[in-house]
């Protein structure tokens, strides 16, 4: 039995208006007034607006890193995003040196297969440019719908790339219609000086920070940039932090270059100061890039205001206080970076931008939603509410004022890092292809009902 959805203010990308939806095979199957209700199950919208389902382009489940694993895998951390808005999201596949891409490929099948509850897709990391991974590329494109490379231009002997490699990888997105994704700090600067800072007993989370100066973003942000506009390939430029990384895409933007940015909540409502807590509380909000002074903040919102920013990831990447950020309590370097926030990424832009003046309602719909569906080939049967695309629906109840904690949150982690941020607004119910995965706040979905997307290729923004 196909759904109406009625008396909701339907809000997309380009238009806010008074609606009906009408949902058949977990698509919308017609928009209009006075649609024949027989037979069809009413869902009653009054009240709320109906958003196209957040699509997170930045997430990392089940993954290792610094030392563990991040403390939510697909089950845990698609449950949820369904709760917080979002319909869609897209991880990070790792990869492994030596070893052929569709390894790789394999093991975040594995990690995922049955366990979504929400709709996913993959990026994959270029650790490597040599015969064989190029060899292998037009497959990952065809066979996996995988259009999108993350190179990491940090993470010096971990993850790090180097020149070379991001230089061919952009050439070979350019040649095969992908998108190139870069980490952008300067890793090999950043390795010196926390050796640096280690040796003269500097081990507190703060030191995070002062290590990593906004300078060694802004730096590899022109870097990166610049190559693209050599390669004459496609650039998008992950949890951008800073004033500095800011000015290196706007300038690249304004040469002609195309270079996409995304910022992340933490970098919008957090500051540096919060490294500075008592009792290692700082290592809850140890991630990389950094968190910033407090200045860079209205830099970040300016920039997604007037569209040099146009996108929000969450960059979710959790781990547990006790037992794994412990893990870097005498030396800040070895504390995992990363945090919880795949749940609260739409309610945070929502209400610091939209409830607060500093950006528009369909600015909000663009920016964590269709942007995204818009760069990574997925639109338009994501990031929109049109005839033909799938129903992931939020209807969301703009005049709630809530407060976000970890007694309340579903992410399976042990703080929130926006603990007692008070929010107005609240994700009421979430559809997936026109089934209720969140019904009145409460998860009615199916861990494994989520599907894996084969993206098509990169056709700009
Ligand atoms: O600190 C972060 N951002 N952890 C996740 C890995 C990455 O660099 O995106
Ligand atoms: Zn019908
Ligand atoms: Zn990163
Ligand atoms: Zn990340």
């Amino acid at each position: 039995m196909g759904k109406i959805m009625i008396n909701g203010t339907i809000v997309t990308a380009a238009d806010t208006y008074q609606a009906d939806l009408l949902i058949e095979d977990g698509k919308i199957a017609s928009i209009g007034k006075g649609l024949n209700r027989e037979t069809h199950e009413i869902v009653d919208a009054s009240g709320y607006y109906v958003f196209p389902g957040g699509i997170d382009p930045h997430t990392h489940l089940d993954m290792p890193f610094g030392g563990t694993v991040t403390a939510d895998n697909f089950e845990t951390g698609t449950r949820a995003a369904a709760f917080g808005g979002t319909t869609t999201i897209i991880d990070f596949c790792l990869t492994d040196k030596g070893k052929p891409l569709s390894d790789s490929i394999r093991t975040w099948h594995d990690k995922s297969r049955g366990q979504a509850a929400i709709d996913y897709s993959f990026h994959l990391m270029i650790g490597e440019m040599n015969a064989e991974v190029l060899a292998e590329l037009p497959e990952v494109i065809r066979e996996e719908g995988i259009t999108s490379f993350k190179v990491f231009m940090a993470y010096k002997n971990v993850f790090q790339a180097d020149d070379g490699t991001l230089f061919q990888t952009l050439l070979a997105a350019r040649k095969l219609g992908a998108l190139v994704m870069v980490h952008a700090e300067n890793g090999d600067v950043i390795d010196y000086l926390i050796r640096e800072a280690l040796q003269a007993g500097n081990t507190e989370p703060i030191y995070h920070a002062l290590t990593r100066p906004p300078v060694l973003e802004g730096e590899a942000t022109g870097r990166a940039a610049k190559l693209t506009g050599l390669a004459q390939s496609q650039l998008y430029v992950v949890h951008v932090t800073c004033a500095e990384a800011v000015k290196q895409i706007a300038e690249a933007r304004a040469s002609g270059v195309e270079v996409w940015g995304e910022t992340c909540p933490q970098y919008l409502v957090l500051d540096r100061s919060a490294l500075e807590g008592p009792d290692f509380e700082g290592a809850k909000y140890v991630w990389s890039p950094p968190l910033r002074e407090a200045e860079h903040q209205e830099a970040l919102w300016n920039a997604l205001r007037c569209g040099e920013l146009q996108t929000l990831g969450s960059d979710h990447c959790s781990f547990n206080f006790k037992g794994q950020k412990d893990l870097g309590r005498h030396n800040f370097s070895l504390i995992p970076n990363g945090g919880p926030t795949i749940e609260d990424r739409f309610s945070i832009l929502y209400s610091e931008g939209v409830a607060k003046g500093r950006i528009g309602l369909n600015q909000f719909v663009d920016i964590v939603s269709t942007r995204s569906a818009k760069l990574f080939g997925l639109f338009p049967r994501k990031g929109t509410i049109a005839v033909g695309s799938d129903a992931d629906l939020v209807l969301f109840d703009p005049v709630v004022e809530r407060t976000l904690s970890a007694e309340t949150h579903h992410m399976n982690v042990d703080y929130n890092p926006f603990e007692g941020l008070k929010v107005t607004g609240e994700p009421v119910s979430v559809l997936v292809r026109g089934e209720f995965v969140i019904r009145d706040k409460v998860f009615v979905g199916n861990s494994g009902t989520g599907q894996y997307l084969r993206r098509v290729g990169y056709s700009g923004g």
